[in-house]
């Protein structure tokens, strides 16, 4: 498949960024990727974990909250990812805007949000969601649909009138990926597409203004080849 990319797509420069740090840019992108009426889940995105041993695997995920001190996420703890992310808490994240030829990746650690924060959240989701996250032992092989189907009609009998609160089970809540690198990318229909890469300072690094610039809340970025 050789897709042209058809809508004009604007070139993106340094001039175009909406902050000298990422987090402005990236809530630009975001919302406008959420206001566009062809993307309906603007907040899926790919979440890369590894194994301490650097095995790789990759999920879908949805963005459910993003702010200057990171991404936040939720699922079961001792999930595949949880796993992973237990033994190796570096993480990464992939969004991809079709329509507007967007993308941004995100690079980090992820640290666990608290229980409170995960509560609230929790108790934030329609029932069955709810619901969903106490009988699924995520990731793991079952015999058929069956397995929950029962455990979930009793669950509904007691918690669905809203009477009583459904207490959210210690394996399931949310994670901060902490970013440490966030990349900006537009596609180009030339191919010579844009990308800016803001990321944390190493030890060494002279910002020159030319291939290396200083941007603000202790970021530098620079442009990257395509
Ligand atoms: C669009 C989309 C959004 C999803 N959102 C979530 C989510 O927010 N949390 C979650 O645990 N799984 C979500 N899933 C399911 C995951 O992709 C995956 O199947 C599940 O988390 C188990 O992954 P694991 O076995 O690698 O831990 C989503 C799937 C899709 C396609």
């Amino acid at each position: 498949m050789r897709a042209e990319y058809k809508t004009k797509s604007e070139t993106f420069t340094e001039k175009d960024l909406k902050g000298k740090e990422p987090f402005v840019q990236f809530r630009e992108w975001f919302e406008e990727a959420c206001k566009h009426p062809s993307i309906i889940e603007a907040n899926s995105v790919c979440l890369a974990t590894a194994t301490k041993d650097g095995i790789p695997s990759a999920r879908q995920v949805l963005l459910k909250g993003y702010g200057p001190e990171g991404f936040k996420l939720f699922t079961n703890y001792n999930s595949r990812k949880g796993q992973e992310l237990a033994e190796n808490p570096n993480a990464a994240l992939s969004f991809y805007w079709e329509p507007l030829k967007k993308a941004v990746r995100v690079e980090g650690h992820v640290e666990k949000l608290s229980a409170s924060e995960s509560d609230e959240y929790f108790h934030s989701r329609p029932i069955l969601s709810q619901i969903g996250a106490v009988v699924s032992e995520q990731s793991k092989p079952i015999v058929s649909r069956d397995v929950f189907i029962e455990r979930r009609a009793m669950l509904l009998e007691q918690y669905g009138d809203g009477s009583e609160q459904l207490p959210r089970p210690k394996h399931w809540g949310g994670y901060l990926v902490v970013p440490e690198v966030i990349e900006f990318w537009q596609g180009q229909t030339d191919r010579l597409h844009d990308r800016i890469r803001f990321r944390r300072p190493k030890s060494g690094d002279e910002p020159d203004g030319v291939l290396l610039h200083q941007g603000d809340n202790g970021w530098v970025y620079e442009r990257l080849s395509p």
